[in-house]
């Protein structure tokens, strides 16, 4: 390699106009054309075609063209030129061509493939410009969801992965041997050791990967996903819904300023994510029956709202909407009763627009430990893994309140995806543990 000269990323020649520089990447594409041959180079910031013109560079190096296959890796060095018709509106006129890895039969062409296929070949997969856009995207939405927090003053707590309880319901639970200890669970969500955390630092946030033993096959479930959640002491329901609110206008404004590249990739049209810069409509769990019956979709009070049902109330509104009391009985034990009507839950979900459902779950939490010890035992719940749990209410138990967003429901929603595995670099699902 000549390290004489400077190494560019891709993104970045148009700082590079008139020099000769070196990029390190893979072959996309190969096509020749009489005494010319061009090959589009791909390092993971853009696409770059460089132009060989038999006679400007050594008779070896154009040759080498020849024993270049699709995502063959190599160094390309030439002259950078301004040319609007080119992917990424540059060219090289290259002077030297160094293969460092002549790629095989390369499994993924052009051609289209069955997702099984795909699925199989992720590790490949990834590489195509479809999902380098969604793998940009997420990274925006990861980092767009800490500078929120950061910036309001919420302190990052990174919580357990192994733990001896549920906190979403058993039937999801994913088990596995703890040494000698007995059982332990793989964590469905952080939000109990949050709320200790709150009691700390008054408000938390965690950031991590979350699992779910989900029998249910829809395009919106994996069974490990990750999950930003937040906790605030002295937080009402009210106070968490516009938090959450926020937080998603936020992420999804940062997307759409910084990811127009990437939309427009995935053919994704920013336009209804724009409009959430308006309030977003909030409908109570009996509205959102009302409105239900009204579309010929009749739930009874009681039941939680299915995919079907979710997918007809987020169908009709531009933005996200918030349902918020939902019955007690169908949501977690932690959850606050309204004490008006005590058989109502201070619980909201939001539920992504254009079809998408759920995106965050999040409530006001029992404060008062009698209570909390009824709820476990309603829920059937044993009490001495969660004595820490209680130990909250025991000592200085103030209101609080939390939510967490599904990073994937998010990404496949701003993404336009039509199932959460593409939004996640290497999904884990009901019937997929490969590669
Ligand atoms: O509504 P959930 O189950 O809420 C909780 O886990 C609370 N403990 C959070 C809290 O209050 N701190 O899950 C929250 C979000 C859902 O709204 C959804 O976006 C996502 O997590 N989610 C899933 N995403 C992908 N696959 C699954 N199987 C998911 N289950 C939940
Ligand atoms: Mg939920």
């Amino acid at each position: 390699m000549n390290l004489e000269l400077p190494i560019a990323d891709i993104a970045r020649l148009a700082d590079h106009v008139g020099q000769t520089v070196t990029v390190r990447g893979w072959v996309h594409h190969l096509r020749s054309s009489g005494k010319v041959r061009f090959l589009v180079v791909r390092d993971g910031t853009g696409l770059v075609q460089g132009v060989l013109v038999k006679g400007q560079l050594s008779p070896e190096d154009f040759a080498a063209f020849d024993r270049l296959t699709l995502e063959s890796s190599l160094t390309l060095t030439g002259q950078v030129r301004a040319e609007p018709r080119a992917p990424g509106g540059y060219e090289l006129e290259v002077t030297r061509v160094e293969p460092l890895h002549i790629a095989q039969d390369y499994p993924i062409a052009p051609k289209e493939h069955g997702v099984a296929f795909l699925m199989d070949h992720r590790h490949l997969w990834l590489r195509s410009p479809r999902q380098q856009a969604i793998l940009k995207v997420r990274d925006e939405v990861c980092r767009a969801c800490r500078d929120f927090f950061h910036d309001r003053g919420f302190i990052l707590v990174d919580t357990p992965i192994l733990t001896p309880t549920a906190c979403e319901g058993t039937t999801s639970l994913f088990e596995t041997d703890y040494l000698d200890r007995g059982k332990a669970y793989l964590s469905q969500s952080g939000q109990l050791y949050l709320e200790a955390a709150a009691m700390a630092l008054g408000r938390v946030y965690c950031f991590g990967p979350t699992f779910r033993a989900e029998k249910s096959k829809t395009r919106r479930h994996l069974t490990e996903f990750w999950m930003v959640e937040a906790e605030a002491a002295f937080y009402h329901l009210e106070d968490i819904m516009q938090l959450a609110e926020d937080l998603v206008r936020f992420v999804a404004l940062r997307v759409v300023e910084h990811r127009g590249e990437e939309l427009k990739t995935l053919e994704r049209d920013p336009g209804p994510l724009s409009a959430l810069a308006q309030p977003f409509p909030r409908l109570s769990y009996a509205e959102a029956l009302a409105l239900l019956k009204e579309q010929g979709k009749e739930l009874a009070w009681g039941e939680d709202l299915g995919g079907d049902e979710e997918t007809v109330i987020s169908q009709m509104f531009d933005r996200p909407v918030l349902v918020h009391h939902y019955p007690r009985i169908c949501k977690a034990f932690y959850m606050e009763a309204d004490p008006r009507e005590p058989e109502l839950a201070l619980c909201v979900d939001m539920l992504a627009p254009e079809g998408y459902g759920e995106i965050v779950g999040g409530s006001q939490r029992v404060a008062d430990l009698d209570t909390l010890l009824a709820r476990l035992e309603e829920h059937h719940l044993p009490r001495e893994p969660l004595e820490w749990y209680l130990d909250l209410r025991r000592y200085g138990s103030v209101p609080h309140s939390g939510f967490g967003l599904g990073i994937e429901r998010l990404v496949g929603w701003l993404c336009g995806l039509k199932h959460v595995r593409e939004a996640i670099p290497f999904p884990r699902l009901l019937d997929r543990l490969y590669p």
